[in-house]
C-alpha cells in the first residue's frame, strides 16, 4: 500500500505532502444544519436508525458529499456506537445527547465487560464504509472516527454529558485503580474498532478526545495521554500508513503534550491562534483546524478572511482545513457552502 499521486487530497496532505491548496472538510459535516438532515429525520426519529441502517447512515454521510463536494467524507455514526458491543446499553437522546442506561461504577461491571467484536456488534461499519469508498473513489478522502477511551470512560461511568464531570473525576481521584482498569480495556477495545474501520476502507482516522481538556495538565498525563498512545501505538503496529488525528476540546494548554500522544495530525481548535500552534509545535506535527464554528454565522466577506488568514498561518504544508470544532446546528447552509467553495479556489500564490 505504498504512496500513489493518485491519492486523494486530504490523504496526501495528512502524509505530509507538499499540496497546492489545503484540503477542506469539517467536523459534523452531516447533521442538522442541513435541510436534507432534518427532513430525513423525520423518517428515521432515532439517532440508532439513522446511523445503524447502513443504507440511511450512507444516505447522511453523502448528504455533504452532493452538497458541497468535502475533500473529506466522514462516517455518519457517533463515539458511542461501539459501546452496546462491550455490552454497556446505550442511546441517543434528541439535543441531549449520549444516555447509558447503567453507568459503570463499579469493578464488578468492568471485570463482566464483553470481549469487543466489531464484526459481530458493528456489521453496519463495513457497509457503509464500503459504500462510501465506493462512491467518493478518489476525489475524496474517506474517514472514520472513534472516541478516545478518557471521553468514553466519562460517558461510561458518568451515564451522560456533564459539565463538571464530578463522577468520573470522584473515580479518578479516589480510586484510581478502577478507572485504570476500565480505561485500558477501552483502549484495546478502540483499537481493535480503529482496525476494522481502517480494513472497511477507512483511510484516515479522527479520535476525538472531547473531554480531555476537562483534566489538568498533570491529570491529562496520567488519564488521557496514556490510553491515546496505548490505541494509536496498537493500530500503528498492524496499519502504519493510515494517518490518525487527534481532537482534543479546549487544548490550548496541552498542544506540545498531545503532540507525544503519537497522532500524526493534531485538531488546533479556536483558542489558540494557529501560528501560535505552529510556533509551539514545530513544522513536523500537521494540524488540522481552526476555525471557531461561529465564524459561519458572519459575512462572507468576513468568513473569507478568517479562512485566509487561517491558512496562511499554517502554511503549505502538514494543513488540513476545518472549524476548530463541530458545525453549529443553526448554522445558514449557504454560508457553509461559501466555506467549501472559498477554501477549494485557493491556490498555492494565496498560501
Ligand atoms: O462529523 C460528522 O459528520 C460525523 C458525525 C458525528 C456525530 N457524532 C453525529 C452526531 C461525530 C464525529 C460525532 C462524534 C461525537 N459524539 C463526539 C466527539 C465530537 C465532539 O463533538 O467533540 C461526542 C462528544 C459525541 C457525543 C454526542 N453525540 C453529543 C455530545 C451529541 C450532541 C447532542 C446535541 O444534540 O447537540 C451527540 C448526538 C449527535 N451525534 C448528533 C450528531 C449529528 C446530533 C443529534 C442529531 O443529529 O440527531
Amino acid at each position: 500500500m505504498g504512496i500513489s499521486s493518485t491519492d486523494p487530497l486530504l490523504l496526501r496532505a495528512a502524509r505530509g505532502e507538499v499540496v497546492d491548496r489545503p484540503p477542506v472538510w469539517m467536523m459534523r459535516q452531516a447533521g442538522r444544519y442541513m435541510k436534507a438532515y432534518r427532513d430525513l429525520r423525520e423518517k428515521y426519529p432515532s439517532f440508532r436508525e439513522r446511523s445503524e441502517i447502513p443504507e440511511v447512515a450512507i444516505e447522511v454521510s453523502l448528504q455533504p458529499w452532493r452538497a458541497f463536494q468535502p475533500d473529506g467524507v466522514i462516517l455518519f455514526s457517533d463515539i458511542v456506537t461501539p459501546l452496546p458491543g462491550l455490552g454497556i446499553d446505550m442511546d441517543i437522546a434528541e439535543g441531549k445527547g449520549p444516555i447509558i442506561y447503567s453507568p459503570i461504577r463499579t469493578q464488578e461491571q468492568i471485570e463482566n465487560l464483553r470481549t469487543f467484536e466489531p464484526e459481530e456488534s458493528l456489521p453496519f461499519i463495513k457497509t457503509i464504509l464500503q459504500a462510501l469508498r465506493q462512491e467518493v473513489g478518489n476525489k475524496s478522502t474517506v474517514l472514520g472516527f472513534v472516541g478516545a477511551p478518557w471521553t468514553l470512560a466519562a460517558y461510561a461511568v458518568e451515564g451522560k454529558g456533564s459539565k463538571t464531570y464530578s463522577v468520573i473525576k470522584n473515580m479518578a481521584f479516589s480510586q484510581p485503580a478502577i478507572l485504570h482498569q476500565l480505561l485500558t480495556k477501552l483502549a484495546d477495545a478502540i483499537a481493535i474498532y480503529v482496525r476494522y474501520q481502517i480494513d472497511c476502507g477507512a483511510q484516515v482516522v479522527q479520535m476525538f478526545d472531547s473531554w480531555a481538556g476537562q483534566l489538568s495538565p498533570q491529570d491529562y498525563e496520567i488519564f488521557a495521554l496514556p490510553y491515546q498512545k496505548r490505541v494509536f501505538e496498537q493500530v500503528k503496529a498492524t496499519h502504519p500508513d493510515t494517518p490518525l488525528i487527534l481532537l482534543v476540546s479546549g487544548s490550548a494548554g496541552l498542544l506540545e503534550r498531545m503532540a507525544q500522544s503519537g497522532a500524526d495530525v493534531l485538531t488546533i481548535d479556536w483558542t489558540v491562534d494557529m501560528a501560535d500552534a505552529r510556533a509551539r509545535l514545530g513544522k513536523n506535527v500537521k494540524v488540522q483546524g481552526n476555525l471557531d464554528p461561529g465564524v459561519l454565522f458572519g459575512s462572507k466577506e468576513f468568513i473569507r478572511d478568517r479562512i485566509l488568514d487561517t491558512v496562511r498561518k499554517a502554511g503549505n504544508r502538514g494543513h488540513i482545513l476545518n472549524l476548530g470544532h463541530g458545525v453549529l446546528p443553526e448554522t445558514p447552509e449557504e454560508n457553509v457552502a461559501f466555506f467549501f467553495e472559498t477554501a477549494k479556489g485557493l491556490n498555492a500564490a494565496v498560501v
